[in-house]
């Protein structure tokens, strides 16, 4: 796979135009001018995102036996933020311009005296720390002990249920829980598209061990993380996996390394993989009264588990993917945008594309659209040129097309045209399923 230009200065731009023209990604409240940093996947993007969770699932539930589902509220306690430290802890230092009124994140500043936004010297307010929680009420009156808040992470709920999962499922260290969805943080700078939003979703895992195997399991799983990237496609060359210095640890953490990838602006942080000791069950244990330990019956040993936990995020993950399949080529002197996303993750992994708009290939083209939809994401197209349509096929990251033409009628053949290679090959009907499984790899 060829590596795209990072330092293409207009891939930020291409991509985001793209996701907008072709429904991946649309500004949110567009037609009221829009809502800052907010956005909502189109037709397209809702197939990836759901696709990129899915490979994630595959990865780390389904092709497993320690690891098991959970689907916890978003709508949370305060107690339990209050436990896992997020009330005191999960702030960002905020100032203000007192010339310009902007907000900044002090910590963001390239140079603490002076405002990008107006120029002004030594114009900030002292910082004062923002916590990053969205706070609501539950219930008609706002009454300040109704207080209830959005998750800013999905992880809490890995370990408030770890005794309903450990007792209903009956693994034992080292095992692990994992979730999917949207979690929510009052940023004060988001930006760079979906790289950093207020509303997003995330991948993450807790993997329970025994205190001494922390470290072991720490190793293991930035591993694993990093090859998952790239059995995804993703160029081993625009992924790294940096060690954070001690000064950089979370509150939580013996151990953290990030997963980077290298984005327009440079690398930054795609997922975070921490050795969190047993901090989370301790801090909740002692919080709610109850033992969140294992007993291991065969040896009479009770223990706090360590937590090591990869924690990724989906909407971040969908970008680095669109960046690093951007590419742009040439096909018979015209050129042409390819998207080359890994046939798991494209939208559609096939598109029928009668060759003409003409009543009598409709009926053979559309039975071929029947055969496929079991087994894929398909999309039909009867529009304009073939050229075309191959075209948009491969703007959107469509892994093959099937053209049906009018020798179809007579042969019941079809020909498969793969995006990367536009190599073509002549297939019967009949055996078009197990063609494309075998080049799919699904
Ligand atoms: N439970 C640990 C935790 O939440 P994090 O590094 O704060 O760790 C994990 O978040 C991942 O979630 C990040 O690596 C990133 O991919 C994603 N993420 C975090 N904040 C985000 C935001 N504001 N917008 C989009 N993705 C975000």
């Amino acid at each position: 796979m060829p590596v795209p230009d990072a330092t293409n200065p207009d891939l930020m731009e291409q991509v985001v135009n793209l996701c907008k023209r072709r429904g991946f990604v649309f500004p949110s409240a567009e037609i009221y001018g829009g809502f800052r940093s907010t956005y909502d996947y189109g037709p397209l993007g809702v197939l990836m995102l759901r696709n990129v969770k899915e490979a994630w699932w595959r990865a780390m539930v389904q092709l497993r036996d320690d690891v098991v589902g959970l689907d916890a509220a978003i709508l949370s306690s305060p107690k339990i933020w209050e436990a896992s430290g997020h009330l005191a802890n999960f702030t960002d230092p905020l100032v203000d311009c007192r010339t310009c009124r902007e907000r900044f994140r002090e910590d963001q500043l390239d140079d603490p005296a002076t405002c990008p936004n107006c120029g002004a010297k030594d114009s900030f307010t002292d910082a004062r720390n923002f916590n990053l929680m969205f706070k609501t009420y539950v219930g008609p009156v706002d009454e300040g002990t109704n207080v209830a808040y959005l998750r800013p992470e999905t992880a809490q709920g890995m370990f408030v249920n770890f005794l309903n999962v450990l007792q209903t499922s009956r693994k034992k260290p080292p095992f692990g829980i994992a979730q999917m969805g949207k979690s929510f943080r009052n940023e004060i700078t988001p930006g760079n598209f979906v790289f950093r939003t207020r509303e997003f979703e995330q991948m993450e895992m807790e993997y329970f061990v025994p205190p001494d195997e922390g470290q072991k399991w720490f190793e293991y799983w930035c591993d694993e993380r990093m090859r998952w990237y790239q059995d995804l496609g993703m160029p081993a060359d625009q992924l790294r996996l940096r060690h954070h210095d001690a000064d950089e640890l979370s509150h939580y953490s013996a151990g953290t390394a990030d997963v980077e990838f290298m984005y327009p602006w440079g690398w930054g942080e795609l997922e975070g993989i921490a050795n969190r000791t047993d901090f989370d069950l301790t801090a909740h244990g002692s919080a709610s009264g109850e033992r969140l330990e294992y007993f291991d019956q065969a040896t009479g040993e009770r223990y706090v588990p360590h937590v090591i936990e990869p924690a990724a995020g989906a909407t971040r993950t969908m970008m680095a993917f669109l960046l690093a399949a951007y590419s742009e080529d040439e096909v018979e002197g015209e050129k042409r945008t390819v998207l080359r996303l890994h046939p798991r993750l494209a939208p559609y992994q096939v598109a029928v594309l009668p060759l003409s708009k003409k009543d009598t290939l409709t009926p053979v083209a559309r039975e071929v659209l029947r055969l496929l939809q079991p087994h894929w994401m398909a999309e039909y197209d009867e529009t304009q040129s073939i050229g075309r349509r191959y075209r948009r096929q491969d703007e959107i990251g469509t892994p093959y097309c099937v053209t049906v033409d009018f020798e179809t009628l007579e042969d019941r053949a079809v020909t498969i045209r793969d995006r990367d290679s536009l190599e073509q090959v002549r297939v019967p009907i009949d055996s078009l399923v197990d063609e494309l499984r075998a080049r799919l790899g699904f």
